[in-house]
């Protein structure tokens, strides 16, 4: 076609030319025209051919035509960085430049290619029809400076649409950006003198590096090469990276590094193999002096991290777990991992929990990095977890893709899901701690009004601000509870078949939430569209009421802040049980009522019933009074009688419910008492996270002493029940009460119980002493040092301070500084919140979640509050526009609002946003601004009744 085009421009020169030279030429042509009438006589012309309009118009929206579609590239970049600067006549470059041939098939004739670029110099343009290798004209090209980041190519030519090929090459420059997203630099320091183990008396000589490596989820691919930046708009890419001699470059699949020249200088060109059919998003690439270790199965497993992560074995657990899980999921899925290796990355500087990229997962280096002497429990869990995470990604994400991110929940909530099944393979017996973790984190969000259904209208979600709304707990957690929910409604055996069924089936493709469910179906005879439509379309999630009496049971959107809750019902599915009866056959409710339910009639005024066993559905439930007080009684009686799950569960509603005005809040705080003989984690994790929230709404008022001395009264025992451990500096068995342990510890010092606080005071001195070398459990250090800052004075602090500064190790590090917030000194707050701006002294990566502990010490809230506010331009300009943080610092810096006053701050900010045209963290802003309304109002109502009943209790 663009040969054919290019003849019939020259014909069309002619004519023009033949017109206005010679009118002698017109008769010539008359005579002719006349001859040839004579010999051929006329036949009636052939209907004429329409000419297709060819829009070149820029889309209405912020997606992609589908005029071309993306087969292939060929993308080389070329990093110009140092990773370390050996003399003094080297200049530093934070410039990248590259090329990029990426291979399209035209589907509709066009002269218009729209691509997305951004912050990048596109410095040539050709376009080439594949097979002839002829080259088109290209009229212009431009970037959109909107929110499209389109990257318009103008054609002179046509392109032909019905499946020509077209190779599109660019050249362009970049910036390594210092903002964690995108192809970014980061810095860290090296002890160089370790190199030389012979020079004996040198001094600690630490040397600054450099590393460039990338985060282009969800749409960063766009600034590091011009590319077409959709999720289902998957192609193969074939990557080369020329980069500094001394450094190494990984990327998705296995790269073949050798010499070369480029301009007299040397380089390393890297050429990785081709990548599967995949998405934009899930490239990567690093370039750095990381050293490596390899565990080699079939597939080759290495961790990647700074030389000093080496010498202690701290990448070991990493390679050990790595491996176990990748084999249990690819048994458990039916599924080979399709790539040939596993490079997994600890990165000084990253600003999410890990990377989802496909055979190149990046983490923090606590995330991924762990230390036996130094590291806790906790620590090596999150590694553990993590992983589990990062690699059900290469499945549900990368193999198989959402079609657009509206159902980003597919990607996040099955891998949530999925991470619980990968830890208990190495070890972890969690799958009880996915209501705690998953489910109530995804109620209190999802009970705001500001909250959002898990799979949205593709329309809706479209520039960058909305699909990074997304990245939070509704998609990750309740998509996880939700799935828990039909995996139990359908049975775990037929789900997991139906997975295996649907990785099976769309490989390598991508897919609607309604083809996991079709998957699904084919599984069993329950009918899991007409159940899960309603989960995944409606926001929000109901509170069940039953009336014991009558059985009367009714369904209601719960919402936190009483408005009128959406007309809506859920198709509920419950699961109950009675003192009589342990599980009965469970009931379904489709209608809202209030309807009879006979199963949840009870026929003696001092029996009980139990609805939502386990927690395995995503709904609260509330009860008449009566039956809330024989459930306590049942508790203060013989608790083990009620299943763990629903001992924490019964407690986190029943606050819950009153917070939102429909249960008094002396029937939850009643529920509590029976936990003086509670030795189990998930009650008392559940109980604590609510008795937390009501010490933020009372901790600057007189209520708060008298919360005090019943949280002294309540913890005693459990932490005498753990003192044995804490003073011989062993730690319980199981897992949960090690966790339990630190819970123990952690309320009783911070609530002032003599025991606790002299306790950590003498393991604090022992532990200076650095003459007896004695080692408190890492499980308790955060918690022993916390307690001594907290009522210890600046050399304290500043003993801290340095042991942080000295730390090689991130877990450690994590511990020592969320002690150092613990202060009640204003001053050494302050200072402390400065240091935050100081990347020397807290990383970047580091910066939200400090602020955030301070902000939970009641001291630092308004401290942290005011330096939010003054620094807001300067925090979003450093984390972008989309940083997930963000919204977790506004909500931390707040979560303790519950005044007129703090809510007109609230207010002025989202103005000034507005004005701005700033939709920075627009979303969090309203959760906040929400969540501070409903807590003022609930303050007003409840305050004199908690104080009555504390006091009461004492
Ligand atoms: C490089 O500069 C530093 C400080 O400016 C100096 O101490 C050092 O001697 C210089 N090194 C060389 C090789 O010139
Ligand atoms: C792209 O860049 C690489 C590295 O600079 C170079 O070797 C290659 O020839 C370039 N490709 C084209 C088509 O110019
Ligand atoms: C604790 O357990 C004992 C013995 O089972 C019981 O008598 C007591 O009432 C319980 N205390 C509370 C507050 O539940
Ligand atoms: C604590 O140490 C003492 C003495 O060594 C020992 O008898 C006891 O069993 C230990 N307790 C625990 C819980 O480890
Ligand atoms: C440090 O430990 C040594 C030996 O146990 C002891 O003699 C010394 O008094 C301790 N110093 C402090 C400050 O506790």
């Amino acid at each position: 076609m663009a040969k054919a085009m290019g003849l019939s421009k020259i014909l069309a020169a002619g004519v023009g030319i033949l017109t206005v030279s010679s009118v002698c030429g017109l008769v010539m042509m008359a005579v002719v025209y006349k001859i040839q009438i004579d010999k051929f006589p006329p036949v009636s012309p052939p209907p004429p051919i329409r000419p297709t309009v060819i829009p070149t118009d820029p889309p209405s929206s912020f997606r992609l035509p589908d005029n071309v579609i993306p087969e292939s590239y060929k993308v080389f970049i070329q990093p110009y960085l140092y990773s370390a600067i050996t003399n003094n006549y080297t200049n530093q470059s934070f410039a990248f430049t590259g090329n990029s041939t990426v291979r399209v098939k035209c589907m509709t004739n066009s002269k218009t290619i729209f691509l997305h670029a951004q912050d990048l110099n596109v410095t040539t343009v050709e376009v080439r029809q594949s097979d002839t290798n002829e080259k088109l004209t290209v009229n212009r090209y431009k970037i959109h400076q909107n929110e499209s980041n389109f990257f318009e190519i103008q054609l002179e030519d046509i392109m032909s649409g019905n499946g020509t090929y077209y190779d599109i090459f660019t050249t362009f420059e970049g910036e390594l950006f210092d903002g964690l997203e995108g192809f970014y630099v980061s810095r860290y320091t090296e002890n160089v003198k370790a190199k030389e183990e012979e020079e004996e008396e040198e001094e600690d000589e630490y040397k600054e590096r450099l590393l460039a490596t990338s985060l282009l989820q969800p749409t960063n691919a766009r600034k590091v090469f011009p590319c077409f930046d959709e999720p289902a708009l998957k192609a193969v890419f074939q990557i080369t990276v020329l980069h500094r001699p001394g450094t190494v470059a990984i990327s998705n699949e296995l790269g073949d590094p050798k010499t070369t020249e480029i301009d007299g200088e040397e380089w390393f060109e890297t050429i990785f193999e081709e990548t599967p059919i995949m998405s934009t998003y899930s490239l990567a690439f690093t370039v750095s002096e990381f050293e490596s270790k390899m565990m080699s199965s079939v597939t080759k497993i290495h961790i990647h991290a700074r030389r000093e992560a080496f010498s202690v074995d701290r990448a070991d657990y990493a390679l050990e777990v790595t491996a176990k899980i990748l084999d249990h999921y690819q048994i458990t899925f039916g599924s080979k991992y399709p790539l040939r290796k596993i490079d997994q990355i600890a990165l000084p500087d990253i600003s999410v929990g890990a990377t989802e990229n496909w055979g190149l997962i990046s983490y923090p280096e606590s995330g991924l990095l762990y230390d036996k002497s130094t590291g806790s429990t906790f620590d090596q869990e999150r590694v553990a977890t993590l992983i589990a995470h990062g690699l059900a990604n290469q499945w549900f994400g990368n193999l198989v893709t959402m079609r657009w991110w509206n159902d980003l929940w597919l990607n996040g909530g099955l891998t949530t899901y999925m991470s619980y099944i990968g830890v208990e393979a190495v070890g972890w017996n969690f799958r009880d701690l996915f209501v705690l973790r998953e489910t109530q984190t995804a109620f209190q969000v999802d009970s705001l009004n500001s909250s959002h259904p898990l799979s949205s209208q593709e329309n809706d979600i479209q520039t960058f601000s909305e699909i990074t709304g997304l990245f939070d707990a509704i998609t990750y957690s309740k998509g996880a509870a939700v799935l828990r929910m039909l995996a139990k409604f359908m049975t775990e055996e037929a789900f997991m078949k139906g997975i295996k069924n649907y990785l099976a089936k769309f490989e390598y493709q991508n897919t609607e939430y309604k083809d996991l469910l079709d998957c699904l179906q084919e599984e069993t005879k329950e009918d899991v569209e007409g159940f899960m439509s309603t989960w995944i379309e409606q926001v929000g999630y109901p509170v069940i009421t039953i009336i014991t009496q009558t059985g009367e049971t009714t369904q209601e959107h719960f919402l936190l802040k009483q408005k009128q809750g959406h007309d809506i019902a859920w198709q509920v599915h419950i699961r109950h049980m009675t003192d009589r009866e342990s599980e009965k056959k469970p009931v379904t409710l489709k209608v809202k009522g209030p309807v009879k339910l006979p199963s949840f009639q009870l026929q003696d005024r001092d029996e009980w019933l139990l609805a939502n066993i386990d927690c395995t559905g995503y709904f609260r439930v509330n009860y008449d009074e009566e039956n809330w007080n024989n459930l306590r009684i049942q508790l203060e009686r013989n608790h083990h009688i009620i299943p763990i799950i629903n001992r924490g569960q019964l407690i986190d509603d029943a606050f819950n419910i009153a917070r939102a005005h429909r249960l008094n809040i002396t029937i939850a705080l009643s529920l509590t008492k029976y936990l003086v003989n509670e030795t189990e984690y998930i009650p008392w994790d559940s109980a604590l996270k609510n008795l937390d929230h009501l010490v933020l709404m009372f901790d600057r008022s007189e209520v708060y002493g008298p919360i005090t001395k019943y949280l002294r009264k309540l913890i005693t025992r459990l932490y005498e029940h753990f003192e044995e451990y804490t003073i011989n500096r062993t730690v319980p068995e199981k897992h949960t009460d090690q966790y339990n342990q630190v819970n123990a510890i952690s309320v009783a010092c911070s609530n002032g119980l003599a025991i606790c606080t002299e306790m950590a005071r003498s393991l604090f001195e022992k532990n200076k002493n650095e003459t007896n070398k004695f080692r408190m459990h890492p499980n308790l250090k955060k918690e022993i040092y916390c307690s001594v800052i907290a009522n210890g004075d600046e050399d304290d602090w500043e003993f801290a301070w340095e042991e942080y500064q000295k730390a090689t190790d991130a877990a450690e590090k994590d511990k020592l500084r969320y002690a150092l917030s613990c202060t009640k000194e204003i001053w050494l707050l302050n200072r402390y919140l400065q240091y935050t701006l100081e990347p020397s002294k807290i990383r970047k990566m580091d910066m939200v979640s400090t602020i955030n502990y301070i902000a939970k010490n009641v001291a630092g809230q308004p401290l942290a509050w005011d330096f939010v506010r003054g620094h807001w331009s300067y925090i979003t300009q450093e984390y972008g526009a989309g940083v997930v943080s963000l919204g977790s610092l506004l909500d931390a810096v707040t979560k303790r609002f519950s005044t007129e006053v703090e809510l007109q701050e609230l207010k002025q900010l989202q103005s000034e946003q507005e004005e701005k045209k700033q939709g920075i963290a627009a979303r969090a802003l309203e959760q906040a601004i929400e969540r501070t309304e409903a807590n003022i109002m609930w303050v007003k109502e409840n305050k004199q009744m908690v104080k009555d009943w504390f006091v009461g209790e004492l």
